[in-house]
């Protein structure tokens, strides 16, 4: 079967994504497989400038998946530019900048700068910010704040495309995917983290310096199969489903409840050739599945 997925004017090879912040900068996972086989990469959060992230500890362990509050960590725009994605296969497989600002302005400029290289095929934009002129209400949280900054980026992205990035950390998720398809997404991709904590009972301590982090990995795929099924019945554009995706079958649910791709986070710290994995292991699934091609088992759920 042709693997190849299509979507806001990518073509990817297969419908196979690596998750931003849990591939780093593409380059440290080189030696784990060829990077020019994986359907897309989606690199570590971009800010404008570097910045050093929280407080350590910044990652627990729970039984069915991780806590991170890693608080952004990055070293900025211009140093990935210049020093990391010349290193990056992005002729052969599209390389997508995740952005993140607390303004909107911030977003733009961001936006715009990572929109004008070459190398960068469309920006994702991480609304899970806190506004900091708005009282630190999340972007991701208000679909007025949402809608704006989806505008300041599509504003000064050119011809790049926009996919948001929602969090499920809210009461009505279809609402805010409308409020960033009326905005002028290009597509959407959820999700991201939930929010959690763990605690100790013996050093009555948190055990992330944060307090609160995300959760992810396996304990959050029935949360994100619910939320990419709802988005996909309240929206036109294409949606890119992530949560706890670890193997061939767990891709195809994604897929079969209305994602056009999907992205694997959680499970490159356990396996890091995990997607690599998964463009090999997905061919055959389909083969035994009886699935002959995306659009036709694409949102094919029989509900
Ligand atoms: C350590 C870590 C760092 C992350 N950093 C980012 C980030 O910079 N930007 C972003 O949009 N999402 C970030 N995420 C969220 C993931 O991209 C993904 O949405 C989430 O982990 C759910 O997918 P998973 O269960 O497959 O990991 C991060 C997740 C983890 C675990």
């Amino acid at each position: 079967m042709d693997m190849t997925v299509s979507f806001a004017g990518l073509t990817l090879d297969n419908p196979i994504i690596t998750a931003s912040g849990t591939f780093g900068y593409g380059v440290e996972y080189m030696r784990f497989g060829d990077l020019g086989r994986l359907g897309a990469m989606v690199v570590k959060g971009l800010s404008l400038e570097p910045r050093r992230g929280n407080l350590m500890p910044r990652i627990a362990e729970t039984p069915a998946g991780m806590l991170n509050a890693i608080g952004l960590q990055n070293i900025g725009a211009r140093e990935f530019v210049e020093k990391r994605l010349p290193a990056l296969p992005w002729a052969k497989t599209p390389v997508i900048a995740n952005l993140y600002a607390c303004e909107a302005e911030e977003f733009g400029e961001l936006a715009a700068y990572l929109a004008a290289q070459e190398g960068i095929a469309a920006l994702e934009v991480n609304i899970s910010c806190p506004n900091v002129s708005e009282g630190g209400i999340l972007f991701g949280q208000d679909p007025r704040l949402a809608a704006r900054v989806t505008e300041a980026v599509k504003r000064r992205a050119g011809s790049k495309p926009v996919i948001v990035k929602l969090t499920p950390n809210v009461t009505d998720i279809a609402a805010m995917a409308r409020a960033a398809q009326d905005a002028g997404a290009d597509a959407l991709s959820l999700i991201n983290t939930l929010s959690g904590m763990a605690v100790d009972a013996r050093t009555r301590r948190p055990r992330l310096a944060n307090v609160v982090g995300g959760l992810s990995g396996p304990a959050i795929k029935p949360v994100a199969l619910r939320c990419v099924w709802q988005v996909c019945q309240a929206v036109k554009i294409p949606v890119i489903g992530i949560g706890g995706i670890a193997s061939a079958e767990d891709v195809l649910e994604f897929i079969l409840v209305g994602a056009t791709a999907v992205q694997v986070g959680t499970a490159n710290f356990i396996r890091p050739d995990a997607a690599f994995r998964l463009v090999d292991e997905l061919p055959a699934l389909c083969a035994t599945l009886g699935v002959e091609s995306w659009d036709a088992y694409r949102g094919s759920l029989k509900a």
